[in-house]
């Protein structure tokens, strides 16, 4: 952690934003902000109030936030509305509803688009087909699909009838998917047959099978049919998505929901254990997303708008769906790998699509940039306007490129810090207003109180390295953990005794101001962008028959940021061989699926543990990094297996 605070220490270089760029822009003049941000510290309550009206309210709410219940807040009290009509019937109603919503390209090259008004049709078509299944307000419902618009449109369709959805990564394997379905308790399941991946199918419908197996609540399965591979079927729970929504009406009167009732469940990894389920609401969570997909993005009408992040993670959520389509955007969904069928597809995607707006990871800039500056050179960037960047802390290198490359240094890049709990983006540059410094998420956006704590929340000084924390709530923030409120307490606001919503990463500010995000403090891991607990690779490496006891840690890596290596002792019988370790490379694949693949494993003979017993990790993490340990040693219980652990070779 200390090699990237002073990596980035170094970076003395500042991009304000161009001023043509400035000129258009929704927010310029540092002084509107100032008024802006002023407002919405000092008088909250009147701030997010105003914003929130500007949305469809069926019922107007009588207070803005109640604080009354900490640490879960209640935002726009007594009010009801419905996110699906914020994000659709309000454009339908408007000069917006021949104007192209989704804007579609699957892996192999087929297109399609959709209106709003379209839109707005297959979403009130689905809502009826989940209706005619018997699906209701409150009920769970897992989506397990594809960058298909059935995800969009399946999301907001379960929001129409009150139905919370809790997307599952495509990625994840059976286990993983049955694990989130049961803690959730979802009664049904909408995926694909399959879907497309670097002109593989990937056997979606198969991995539901396996899953439901033991899932008894699950009653029926809706099957977008989209790859046409073969699929195991049950007449009793199964149901075509043509079928279902052939026999429906387009029209599906919205259920009015209370400001506070669940929209979503999202599964993510924490520090310990299984993935917890995060909570958010209807009213505060589109308005956190409404408000900064606008400003952040500056969003317009003639954009057309494009966030890579897959539906399976909170920035497809946000930023593919809630976000853009509250404010009526066009948004462009491709469903497959940026290098399938060539390297150039993403670049072809915003030539083809005159793309203005493109927000992605770090780790797919830093894949962008290994495979070679020839491939964006072939194509037309010149309707981008702005660029995004999400997910892990950006490296400067990465940043020039991104914008000299892509930008054409014309693009300002918004860095955006934010996480699966804070449901909308929470330090970001404007993009017509700040200057920015390559590799910081730069400032607090509205209403965001965010500081750099010390062990006991005394806010540091500028360049002084701490925790970052949240001081007071916001409206898109998570509500809970899904089944375990205790663990919501514990997790974020335990440390700071009730005070700060606590982050879980490291950070500083400079003396601009800018915070600088220095990666997380707690045992996750972030490979891509994606995030893993330590723990949960570790509970898959174990349950291996061979392996006794397993340790995971991160390694930095310069095109996932992370990866992950695995310190693996064998049981009695098993002596380390390739084969061993290929088939342990499968188990966790099977277990959670290949984006939890470990890019390294060793075995070793014992894992090195402090006298209490507890695994030094950071003695691991060295190791894998190729460091030589100068940390404290002192309490480790046997220095003969640090030795050991380094001279390993099978
Ligand atoms: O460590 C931070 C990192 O990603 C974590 C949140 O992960 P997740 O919930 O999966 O959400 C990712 C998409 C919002 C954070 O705790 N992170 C996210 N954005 C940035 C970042 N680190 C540095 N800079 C960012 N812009």
């Amino acid at each position: 952690m200390s090699g990237e605070i002073e990596n980035v220490l170094q970076e003395h270089r500042r991009f304000p934003p161009a001023a043509d760029f400035a000129a258009e822009a929704r927010l310029s003049s540092e002084e509107a902000y100032q008024r802006m941000l002023r407002e919405s510290l000092d008088e909250p309550e009147l701030f997010w109030g105003r914003v929130a009206r500007e949305l469809p309210w069926m019922q107007p709410f009588e207070r803005v936030l109640d604080w009354s219940k900490r640490p879960v807040a209640q935002w726009f009290v007594g009010g009801k509305l419905n996110v699906s009509v914020a994000c659709l019937d309000r454009h339908v109603n408007s000069v917006r509803s021949g104007k192209r919503a989704i804007v579609f390209e699957g892996e192999p090259g087929d297109r399609r688009t959709l209106t709003y008004q379209e839109l707005h049709q297959e979403v009130c078509r689905f809502a009826n087909a989940l209706k005619a299944r018997g699906i209701k307000k409150g009920d769970r419902v897992a989506i397990y699909l594809p960058m298909v618009p059935e995800a969009a449109i399946a999301m907001l369709a379960c929001a129409r009838i009150g139905a919370a959805h809790s997307v599952v990564f495509g990625g994840f394997s059976a286990p993983a998917l049955r694990e989130r379905i049961l803690d959730g308790g979802c009664t049904a399941v909408i995926t694909a047959d399959g879907s497309w991946r670097r002109g593989l199918v990937q056997p979606l419908k198969a991995q539901v099978d396996e899953a439901l197996s033991s899932c008894p609540d699950v009653h029926s399965v809706f099957v977008v049919q989209r790859a046409k591979n073969e699929v195991v079927w049950s007449a009793r729970r199964d149901v075509w998505w043509h079928d279902a929504v052939a026999l429906v009406s387009a029209e599906c009167e919205p259920e009015p929901m209370d400001s506070e009732d669940l929209l979503f469940l999202l599964y993510t990894s924490g520090s310990t254990g299984k993935p917890k389920g995060i909570v958010h609401t209807t009213a505060g969570y589109l308005v956190g997303t409404y408000l900064t997909s606008q400003f952040v993005f500056d969003l317009r009408d003639e954009d057309v708008y494009w966030c890579t992040a897959d539906v399976g993670w909170v920035t497809g959520h946000s930023y593919v769906v809630y976000g853009p389509l509250s404010n009526g955007a066009t948004v462009v969904m491709y469903e497959g790998a940026p290098n399938t069928p060539h390297f150039g597809r993403f670049w072809e995607i915003i030539e083809r699509h005159k793309v203005t707006i493109f927000y992605t990871a770090p780790t797919a800039i830093r894949s962008f940039m290994r495979w070679g500056d020839e491939h964006p050179k072939k194509f037309d960037l010149s309707s981008l306007r702005l660029l995004g960047s999400v997910g892990e802390p950006i490296n400067p290198e990465a940043w020039i490129w991104y914008h000299q490359i892509i930008g054409q240094g014309r693009c300002p890049i918004v860095d955006t810090w934010w996480q699966t709990e804070t449901g909308s983006i929470m330090i970001t540059p404007l993009p017509g207003l700040t200057t920015t410094k390559p590799g910081s998420a730069t400032r607090p956006f509205f209403g965001v109180d965010a500081a750099i704590v010390d062990e006991h929340g005394n806010e540091l000084g500028p360049n002084q390295g701490g925790f970052l924390v949240i001081r007071r709530p916001w409206p898109s923030m998570l509500r809970g953990i899904w089944g375990d409120m205790q663990r919501y307490v514990d997790t974020y606001w335990k440390k700071f005794e009730g005070r700060f919503y606590f982050a879980g990463d490291g950070a500083r500010r400079d003396e601009d101001g800018y915070f600088w995000i220095v990666g997380r403090i707690d045992d996750v891991i972030k490979v891509s962008g994606h995030r893993f607990s330590t723990m949960e690779v570790e509970s898959a490496l174990v349950s291996h028959a061979a392996v006794v006891e397993a340790a995971v840690v991160g390694r930095p890596d310069n095109i996932t940021g992370q990866s992950i290596v695995a310190f693996i002792t064998l049981g009695p019988g098993f002596k380390p061989s390739s084969e061993l370790r290929a088939d342990i490379d499968k188990h966790v694949i099977h277990e959670i699926g290949k984006v939890a693949r470990p890019a390294e494993i060793r075995f070793t003979e014992a894992l090195p543990k402090t006298r209490s017993g507890k695994i030094m990790r950071r003695l691991l993490r060295d190791i894998a990094a190729g460091i030589e340990t100068v940390g404290d040693t002192s309490t480790i219980e046997d220095y003969t297996v640090l030795a050991k652990l380094r001279a390993y070779e099978d």
